[in-house]
């Protein structure tokens, strides 16, 4: 194993993750307006069970650029609602038609797709919203443009939408890496280096050096690739108990992915090389970077 998760990186993430589980609760709260069963449906997929993957990567990017204090939470929690809303649309009929997330029934299965698909809505709504109500106008502007940017029809969205577009439709096409490169860094890769970027944002109250900025995005651009090429291995490798979610869908709905272009010895060996790429990024950062050079291994070597 080139990169092994440290029993040290284990315990941070796990007590990570707590933290921003506890924000996120704190932030979805009964309301004059809200009906309950949204925010029932809405408080259900946000609280399941998740990694907390981009939350993490928003509090770590803060702590690398100097940041310190309570101010990272509410840029944390803002990621993961639009995160939880791309999975909620995601596991829709319409789209990937899973019944599983996260180790329970998907948000349609247990609240029926109209809800579902509001709960998502008002996720994504709710994100920009805690950005404007928590920071001044310079940071909390330049938070949702940098996550307007990335999960919009030129980012997440766009990249849903081409990842769609492969299944049986252009079976028959014989694909480029490029534009499996390119459909990943849009659906994927897009949200993780926002992620990263908002952290810096807020370190720097709105005002980050450019050249931090390009370090985050070339480290975001590698870890979101890999990433999502490990969640490719794990739907052909993996065990639903153990991923949450339903494995060797990809093949069944003609998805364009890593295993199916470079094989599963390429695709790892893939992933290993953009794990290394990401750690070059970082090499101007001192010793405040080392749980993101952690967390290369954690992606490579995760198994839900
Ligand atoms: C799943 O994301 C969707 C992808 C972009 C591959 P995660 O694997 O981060 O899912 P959770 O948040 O841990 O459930
Ligand atoms: C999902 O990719 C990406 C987004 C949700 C934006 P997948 O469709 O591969 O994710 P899983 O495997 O359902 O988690
Ligand atoms: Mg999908
Ligand atoms: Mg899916
Ligand atoms: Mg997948």
């Amino acid at each position: 194993v080139e990169f092994p998760v440290t029993v040290a990186l284990q315990e941070l993430l796990r007590e990570k993750r707590a933290q921003v589980e506890r924000h996120l609760s704190a932030t979805l709260k009964p309301e004059s307006g809200l009906p309950g069963s949204l925010l029932e449906a809405m408080r259900y997929s946000l609280l399941a069970p998740g990694k907390r993957l981009r939350p993490i990567l928003t509090l770590l990017a803060f702590d690398a650029s100097g940041g310190d204090g309570l101010e990272p939470w509410p840029a944390a929690c803002a990621v993961e609602m639009v995160h939880v809303y791309s999975l909620i649309h995601d596991d829709l009929p319409a789209m990937d038609d899973d019944d599983l997330r996260r180790g329970q029934p998907t948000c349609h299965k247990k609240f029926g797709e109209a809800l579902a698909i509001l709960a998502g809505d008002a996720l994504l709504t709710r994100a920009f919203q805690v950005l404007a109500e928590s920071y001044s106008s310079l940071t909390g502007a330049m938070c949702c443009r940098d996550l307007a940017l990335a999960a919009g029809g030129a980012g997440m969205v766009g990249g849903q939408v081409d990842d769609l577009a492969w299944e049986d439709a252009q079976a028959d096409r014989s694909p480029e890496l490029s534009e499996l490169v390119g459909i990943h860094a849009r659906k994927t890769g897009a949200l993780i280096t926002a992620s990263l970027r908002l952290g810096a944002i807020v370190a720097h109250a709105g005002n980050p050096p450019e050249a931090l900025l390009r370090r985050l995005d070339g480290y975001g651009r590698c870890l979101g690739q890999a990433f999502q090429i490990v969640d490719d291995l794990l739907d052909v490798e993996g065990d639903a108990g153990q991923a949450g979610k339903a494995v060797g869908k990809d093949a069944e709905r003609g998805k364009l992915t890593y295993p199916r272009l470079l094989g599963v010895d390429g695709s790892r060996e893939r992933a290993q090389q953009l794990g290394a790429e990401a750690r070059q990024y970082l090499a101007e950062f001192g010793q405040t970077a080392d749980p993101l050079r952690e967390l290369v291994a954690f992606v490579l070597h995760r198994d839900h």
